[in-house]
Parts: C-alpha cells; sequence; structure tokens
C-alpha cells in the first residue's frame, strides 16, 4: 500500500525552505499532498489559486507529488486522502512549541495521527513566507528566499508598491 503524506500550509508564497521540505519528504513517502489550508474568512496577500499556481511551478519535477486545497480541519483532510503522516518543517525552538501544540490537538481529533517533523536546513532557518512579503514589498531582492522559478512572479505583484 502506498504511504501518502500531507504537507500543509498557508504557502503565501511557497519559499525556498518549503520547497527544500517538500523535496524530502518526496524521497521519504510515496506520495506527498501539498494541501494549501486557508480560512475562507481570512484574505492572504496571494490568492489562493496563485498559491497553487506557484507551487505547481515549484513542484514540477516531483512526479509523486500534488497539490491540493483545502478550506476546513487538517485532521478532516487527513482522513479523507488516508495520509499517514503530516508533514510539518521546523526552523527552531519557536516552530517546535507552537508546531507540538498542534499536533497534539490534531492527535486529539484524530487519535493516531502522525506528525513528523523535518529540520529546516542552516540556510533555510531565517525564511517565511511573511518575511518575503514584507522584503517584497519595499523593492528589496529575494533571491535564495524563494524557488527561483517564482521569484518573477512574487516581484511583479509588488512591482509599484
Ligand atoms: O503555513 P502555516 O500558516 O504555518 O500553516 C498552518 C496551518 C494552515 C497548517 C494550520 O493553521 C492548520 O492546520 N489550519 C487548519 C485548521 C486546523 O486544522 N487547525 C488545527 C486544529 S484547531
Amino acid at each position: 500500500m502506498e504511504r501518502v503524506c500531507v504537507y500543509p500550509g498557508s504557502f503565501d508564497p511557497v519559499t525556498i525552505g518549503h520547497a527544500d521540505i517538500i523535496e524530502r519528504a518526496a524521497r521519504l513517502f510515496d506520495q506527498v499532498i501539498v494541501a494549501v489550508l486557508h480560512n475562507p474568512n481570512k484574505t492572504g496577500c496571494f490568492r489562493v489559486s496563485e498559491r497553487v499556481d506557484m507551487l505547481r511551478t515549484v513542484t514540477q519535477g516531483l512526479e509523486n507529488v500534488t497539490v491540493d486545497v483545502w478550506d476546513g480541519l487538517l485532521v478532516d483532510y487527513v482522513r479523507r486522502t488516508g495520509a499517514v503522516a503530516v508533514i510539518r518543517g521546523l526552523r527552531g525552538s519557536a516552530d517546535l512549541e507552537a508546531e507540538m501544540t498542534m499536533a497534539q490537538i490534531n492527535a486529539r481529533l484524530l487519535p493516531g495521527m502522525e506528525t513528523v517533523f523535518l529540520t529546516a536546513k542552516p540556510e533555510h532557518v531565517c525564511v517565511s513566507s511573511s518575511a518575503v512579503r514584507e522584503a517584497a514589498s519595499f523593492g528589496a531582492p529575494i533571491r535564495g528566499f524563494v524557488p527561483e522559478s517564482i521569484e518573477s512572479t512574487i516581484l511583479t505583484r509588488f512591482d509599484g508598491a
């Protein structure tokens, strides 16, 4: 039986750190579903369809990776897909604290649900979607923060902002 994992997130936008976690998850599991989880009551910077497009561009060469969208509870999506694990990246102790709480809540809502943490590469520890949005909004370069294939898409959004 195929072992499927779900990598959930806002991906607003996908960063070089996310892309690295996706590649590594794709080596560990048979199938990786990158799920853009969004709250319909909250507006992000990029539309959900734009986030999905960027994720598809970034994961183009990875045959066992698909991109999907979900606007409910993560546990419901995990149940629906039959995934054996949820993947989350950890950049440091602040992430660890928040992520452990989330993993424990999810395990209570769906007993048996496993969260697998992959530690960020040292060069990605300072990278976040919010840092990318802020840097780009002030016209700073974002090279090295996002995959090159989507750099211009992001910069175009903030052009003249
Ligand atoms: O990229 P992010 O913003 O760190 O991702 C967080 C996300 C979207 C994975 C998390 O907030 C989430 O799982 N949201 C869906 C709602 C949910 O299941 N919440 C946890 C139990 S209350």
